[in-house]
């Protein structure tokens, strides 16, 4: 398996081109379920999770075709010719469960595996499933299966959900395009990705209100035609690699960059003493200078803090001027990086959903585990700034959400290689 090696120490300087939002393409893709007609996606992201997403709509019959070295996705479902979605795939990746919606709403009933994806807590899928019936749909679990199954199609209907939650919002938001009469989602998710998904489904002939707000009201059609869309700027990718000047020290442009839709992330960084300018590129960061301030973070959907960025966060504050607190309000057991970057000299102290850190002068390199996603390229960030080496291994999980992690970083100065595995 490989490794990624790191060397802390030094400024960086240059610029980083920030790719489309895993989370968007992730959704996006199965919306090509919801019609016969092609959709297009530019400006994807190259990561395992876009090609387990691939994997899983071409084993329901989807035509995907990765076109520009993976930058364009070419989708068909002219016919959906498997209505399963196997275990086998469900389980390397929860988003799978965004197939449900849209095969039932198109074809009236799916057979969806129960998900897996990052250890991250229970993660259960309820809110998808009850919102689903709220349009009529009729549910079965059996033997690790949700059966589902919707005779004479979805029907409009209130969804009233107890806790926000994106990826319900998104599954039920496909659905109710194709479901006969409105259907209003209340505690709707506002993230930009369901922004995203609300734009492309319009192009594709989709009637939706009120995205980007608590309450999203849909006017179902008949049908959806095919459409081409760009994928929305990665948020949780800009602000890991804001991350990196702001540790180590200098100037990075991320190209794309936009201040929307990091707005909360980027008021925590101005307390702790980072600067960040628009430019007409992207976002410029810099740290304004010496040891940067501690500051308090709580994890929310969005407009807040997000959760996805919160190990990341705490990478930085490991090395601040005093102690910070942390809470993960979104996610139970989302500290698993905390260990690991006590193994590098940082001081955390973990109680439920809280992390206490105390800045310390210098981490300091050291041999550590990737636990998901956002805890692996939490312990690259912390890398950069200890001294030494530090040797991240389980890169499966960077993979899976950070495209050239390796050439974007060398590309600014960072010392940073991927080491093959035996
Ligand atoms: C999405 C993102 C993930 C991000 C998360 C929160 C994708 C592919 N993933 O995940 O990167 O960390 O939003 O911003 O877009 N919950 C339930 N029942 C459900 C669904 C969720 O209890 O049926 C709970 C979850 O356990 C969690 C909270 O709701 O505590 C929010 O989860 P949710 O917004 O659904 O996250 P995902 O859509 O899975």
């Amino acid at each position: 398996m490989d490794s990624i090696l790191v060397t802390g120490g030094g400024e960086l300087s240059g610029q980083i081109p920030i790719a489309g939002a895993k989370n968007a393409c992730l959704t996006l893709m199965p919306a090509t379920l919801l019609s016969d007609e092609p959709l297009t996606l530019t400006n994807a992201p190259r990561l395992s999770d876009i090609k387990t997403m691939t994997e899983l709509l071409q084993s329901l019959g989807a035509e995907v075709t990765s076109l520009q070295d993976g930058k364009v996705l070419a989708m068909s479902s002219h016919t959906i010719s498997n209505h399963t979605a196997d275990y086998d795939i469900v389980r390397k990746m929860r988003a799978s469960i965004l197939v449900l919606g849209p095969m039932l709403a198109r074809d009236g009933h799916a057979v969806v595996s129960l998900p897996g994806g990052c250890a991250i807590g229970a993660r259960p899928v309820d809110l998808h499933l009850k919102a689903l019936e709220a349009l009529g749909a009729e549910l079965e679990l059996k033997d690790g299966y949700v059966h589902a199954k919707a005779p004479g199609g979805l029907k409009g209907g209130i969804v009233d959900f107890p806790l926000v939650s994106v990826g319900a919002t998104e599954n039920v938001l496909m659905a109710a395009t194709l479901a006969k009469g409105t259907t209003v989602i209340n505690n709707a998710a506002r993230e930009p990705e369901i922004v995203d998904l609300a734009d492309c489904l319009r192009k594709m002939g989709a009637q939706i209100d009120g995205d980007g707000t608590s309450t999203i009201t849909v006017q179902g059609v008949d049908r959806l035609h095919g459409a081409t869309h760009p994928v929305v700027t990665d948020r949780i990718e800009l602000g890991t690699y804001m991350l990196a000047p702001a540790i180590c020290g200098g100037e990075v442009e991320l190209l794309g960059g936009r201040l929307d839709l990091v707005a909360a992330f980027c008021e925590k960084l101005d307390a702790a003493g980072i600067s960040v300018e628009e430019t007409d590129k992207g976002l410029k960061v810099a740290r304004r200078n010496g040891r940067i301030t501690a500051v308090d973070v709580v994890t929310e959907p969005f407009p807040g803090f997000p959760t996805d960025l919160q190990a990341q966060m705490m990478a930085l504050l490991c090395t601040a001027n005093g102690t910070s607190v942390l809470e993960e309000k979104i996610f139970e057991n989302r500290f698993m990086h905390a260990p690991e970057l006590i193994r590098m000299g940082a001081q955390i102290e973990v109680h439920g959903g809280t992390a206490t850190v105390t800045g310390v002068d210098q981490l300091k390199g050291a041999p550590v585990m990737a636990t998901d996603l956002r805890a692996s390229v939490s312990l690259i960030l912390a890398g950069l700034a200890a001294e030494g080496e530090t040797v991240v291994s389980r890169v499966y999980h960077l993979d899976r959400g950070y495209e050239h992690v390796v050439g974007k970083l060398s590309a600014v100065g960072a010392k940073i290689e991927r080491i093959k595995g035996q």
